[in-house]
């Protein structure tokens, strides 16, 4: 909202100072300053999105054949008033007519096609659409003689042009407008049921001026309403995302949507924020660019970025920390949380806590680091794992804390409409932070330590990374014929899309 405010109070700032004439040299101070504060504008509002969807020509196809039903049920809407005259007739006279109660019946839209304008929008072209109408007719002439029936009018030839605007609204999701379009009636045939043939002769005139006015004006305004009405589904994009209890992703959009000739992108901010506390990560996104591809409808890009915000939310949030007790590892391991396991690799901890059960907490200290490389993502999480020994009354009394390095592969997947994973440790490194025991060989601990981490940690973080973060959706959108794909910097989602009512 700043940004939009700034430029504006810039432009007057420079014009009041020239109106009132000050010395040019204060003239050109302030012009300076003004222009490193339209430098330093132009450098923050350039903001690079952390997540991209692409929108394909085959994504646009789709979405042609969803909006041309929609714009052939406008349409059908069109409403005709009643058309009445007098009109002399050779050899008649003076002849009363009425058309009346006249209604669509069909139209057909048998040719379509939507073409991307780079720079500006989507041009949607209709030709060769037809209608066919039905009313009732009405003549009287010759004072006494009245005459009626019913009648069929087919509309041939009917061609509309869109340009068709794409936006960003003031919440950051993609809006659609009409911006021009024409509407032509090529030709009108009626044809009656009952009655003379001088009637169609009579008629026809008014046929072809009347009718085909009142149809080409209320076409465009009709298509203009078809296109409208795909804003409240753009306004269910999920600009706030929420996660869980810790987290929720942002997806507004950070820029105007852009037109190629392949593709519509648009850049959506895609960071991890808090719950309750929307407090920018201390990175920014760095530019991404997403290959050229066609086959999806829709492709996604998730940049590093995004990843990284989640590990600083949740590591901010201290979710990445675990309690780790004896129930939690496996019935059949014959390792056990208490001193008399960790006793046989430090004695000491037998002696001076003889059958105790154990507790570990282990906790991340700072934010994971995630690396994407081709084909594969690597997450490194250091932390502290701390050993206590659970006293009888509940007192827990500190065996040891290390610091634990780990390195861990993440494998990630489309799941309904949401991002999963799942990781396997590749390695970890331990080394004595403090002991609460005397000196031990920390080196002792790799293998129990390593399976605690495999058997109980591994497990409890690829649960939840199994229920997947939410990726941007609009509406009742399923995603079919899906694939992730790991590239340097980001994630590649490509993905065709069904609407489900
Ligand atoms: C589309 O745009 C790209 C880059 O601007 C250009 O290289 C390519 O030839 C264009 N393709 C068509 C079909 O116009
Ligand atoms: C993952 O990528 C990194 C660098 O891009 C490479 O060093 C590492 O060996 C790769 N790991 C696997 C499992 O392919
Ligand atoms: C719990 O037991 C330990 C060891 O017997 C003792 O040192 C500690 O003071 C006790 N704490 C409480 C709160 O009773």
């Amino acid at each position: 909202m700043c940004l939009l405010f700034l430029p504006q109070s810039v432009l007057l700032a420079v014009t009041v100072t020239h109106q009132d004439k000050p010395p040019a040299a204060l003239v050109k101070m302030s012009l300076s300053f003004w222009l490193l504060v339209l430098a330093f504008i132009s450098v923050s509002s350039s903001t690079n999105p952390g997540v991209k969807v692409r929108l394909t020509e085959k994504g646009l196809e789709y979405g042609r054949q969803l909006g041309m039903a929609s714009i052939q049920q406008k349409l059908k809407t069109i409403k005709i008033p009643d058309i009445s005259g007098k009109q002399s007739v050779k050899g008649i006279g003076k002849v009363q007519y009425s058309l009346s109660n006249m209604q669509i019946v069909n139209v057909g839209l048998p040719k379509s096609a939507v073409d991307l304008v780079p720079d500006t929008g989507i041009r949607l072209s209709i030709d060769d659409a037809f209608l066919t109408l039905q009313g009732d007719w009405r003549v009287k002439y010759l004072r006494i003689v009245k005459d009626s029936g019913s009648f069929d009018l087919n509309v041939n030839g009917i061609t509309i042009s869109t340009s068709i605007a794409i936006k960003s609204d003031e919440t950051g999701r993609p809006t659609v407008s009409s911006v021009s379009c024409a509407a032509t009636v090529a030709s009108a045939h009626i044809k009656f049921h009952h009655g003379a043939s001088w009637l169609y002769n009579l008629f026809s005139k008014f046929i072809d001026k009347s009718l085909r006015n009142t149809l080409q004006k209320q076409m465009c305004p009709l298509v203009a309403d078809a296109v409208s009405d795909i804003n409240p589904h753009l306004k269910t994009l999920n600009v706030i995302a929420k996660v869980d209890q810790y987290a929720e992703i942002e997806y507004s959009m950070v820029s105007s949507p852009t037109v190629s000739n392949s593709s519509i992108d648009l850049g959506l901010k895609g960071e991890f924020y808090n719950v309750g506390k929307h407090q920018e990560a201390p990175f920014s996104p760095t530019a991404f660019y997403l290959p050229p591809q066609v086959n999806n409808m829709l492709y996604i890009g998730v940049s590093a970025y995004t990843a990284d915000t989640a590990a600083f939310t949740y590591n901010k949030a201290g979710a990445l920390s675990l309690y780790i007790t004896d129930d939690m590892i496996p019935q059949s391991s014959p390792i056990r949380l208490n001193t008399r396991t960790f006793g046989t690799f430090i004695p000491q901890i037998a002696k001076l806590y003889p059958g105790l059960m154990m507790k570990l907490l282990l906790a991340t200290d700072k934010p994971p680091i995630i690396t994407f490389g081709s084909n594969n993502m690597t997450i490194q999480a250091s932390g502290v794992v701390t050993a206590y020994a659970i006293q009888p009354n509940g007192t827990l009394s500190p065996l040891f804390a290390l610091n634990v390095a780990t390195s861990v592969s993440a494998k990630v997947s489309v799941s309904g409409t949401r991002l999963a994973g799942a990781v396997t440790l590749n390695k970890m490194d331990l080394t004595l932070r403090t002991s609460y025991v005397g000196e031990f060989q920390v080196r002792t601990l790799d293998s129990v330590l390593q399976m605690v981490v495999k058997a109980v940690v591994i497990p409890k973080l690829n649960v939840k990374l199994a229920q997947g973060y939410p990726l941007p959706t609009i509406g009742k959108m399923k995603l079919v014929n899906t694939q992730v794909k790991v590239l340097k910097d980001y994630m590649l989602i490509g993905t065709d899309v069904q609407f489900t009512g």
